[in-house]
């Protein structure tokens, strides 16, 4: 069941942005390919919802977009994507407000382009906010989301998911506290937990909330708890704030706001697929 305290998680600090870096990561890297479709940026207005440290948003302004709105529910990250702008000379062209998607006013007919990166599977009701998006769009605007298949649902799935994320990641392999992470993972990971449920781990070690497990909770209320008493610990999304759909659904949220789909792109691995990401056009 989706968390009621989800927007609470998000707006939190030493949530996720303790461990949300998907700069050193080939996967997350590949994602800024995908907007090649769009093409040229010059004198565009682009929107980047649920901006986190603003990777896209930084992105855009360095592309010569004309300005950006990044929003996001976290104020802790978008002190990060505000220091960042800053330390690239590009803050004068992004405008970043924090706010929740789902309540914030968004200027009808405004934006030429609306990226929604790893964010849609995180909202109570990602149909909301994908017909704000699409009534902020202007027409002939296009629309690049993403999200992760139902089948990530299954534990299985999810912990081969986060090991290919780590080995992914030059950090893990360059960092030699991502490092120690990453033993730590797999060491308990493999011998344990693809058997085990998570919250079933035992974190005994409590010199290693230093060095961070990479663990999830199943619950918002239980990561609440956790970090309370270990405030260094580097915990992954609990299970219910994602909001898993199947395939099929996630394109219908951009069919039923009245745009059209353009190409739906699978995400991750042949054999290990993440998600899709889904490119739309406003037509009318
Ligand atoms: C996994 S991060 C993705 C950040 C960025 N799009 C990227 O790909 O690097 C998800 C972001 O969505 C934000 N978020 C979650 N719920 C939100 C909401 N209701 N409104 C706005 N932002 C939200 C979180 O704070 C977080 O920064």
């Amino acid at each position: 069941m989706f968390s009621e305290q989800a927007e609470e998680y998000f707006s939190a600090r030493g949530t996720v942005a303790k461990w949300w870096n998907p700069e050193n990561n080939r996967w997350y890297k590949k994602q800024f390919e995908y907007f090649d479709y769009f093409g040229n940026f010059e004198n565009k207005i682009v929107a980047d919802i649920g901006t986190g440290k603003g990777r896209f948003a930084h992105y855009f302004a360095k592309k010569g977009a004309q300005g950006v709105y990044g929003l996001d529910i976290s104020e802790e990250m978008l002190d990060i994507a505000r220091r960042n702008a800053q330390r690239d000379g590009i803050s004068g062209k992004i405008f970043f407000k924090q706010g929740n998607i789902l309540d914030i006013e968004l200027k009808n007919n405004f934006f030429d382009l609306i990226c929604c990166m790893e964010t849609l599977i995180h909202l109570r009701d990602p149909q909301k906010a994908v017909v704000k998006m699409a009534e902020s769009l202007k027409k002939g605007g296009i629309i690049i989301a993403n999200t992760d298949r139902v089948m990530l649902r299954l534990r299985i799935y999810r912990n081969i998911y986060y090991l290919l994320y780590w080995v992914n990641s030059c950090e893990s392999l360059l960092n030699p506290l991502c490092y120690c992470k990453f033993l730590f993972f797999s060491k308990r990971l493999l011998s344990k937990l693809l058997f085990k449920p998570f919250p079933e781990m035992p974190y005994e070690c409590e010199s290693l909330d230093k060095f961070v497990s990479l663990r999830q909770l199943k619950t918002t209320k239980d990561t609440f708890e956790f970090l309370k008493q270990y405030p260094a610990a580097d915990l992954l999304y609990p299970l219910d704030v994602l909001n898993f759909m199947p395939k099929e659904k996630f394109i219908s949220l951009f069919s039923d706001a009245g745009l059209k789909i353009i190409k739906v792109i699978p995400e991750g691995h042949w054999f290990f697929p993440k998600g899709d990401i889904v490119i739309a056009r406003k037509v009318c």
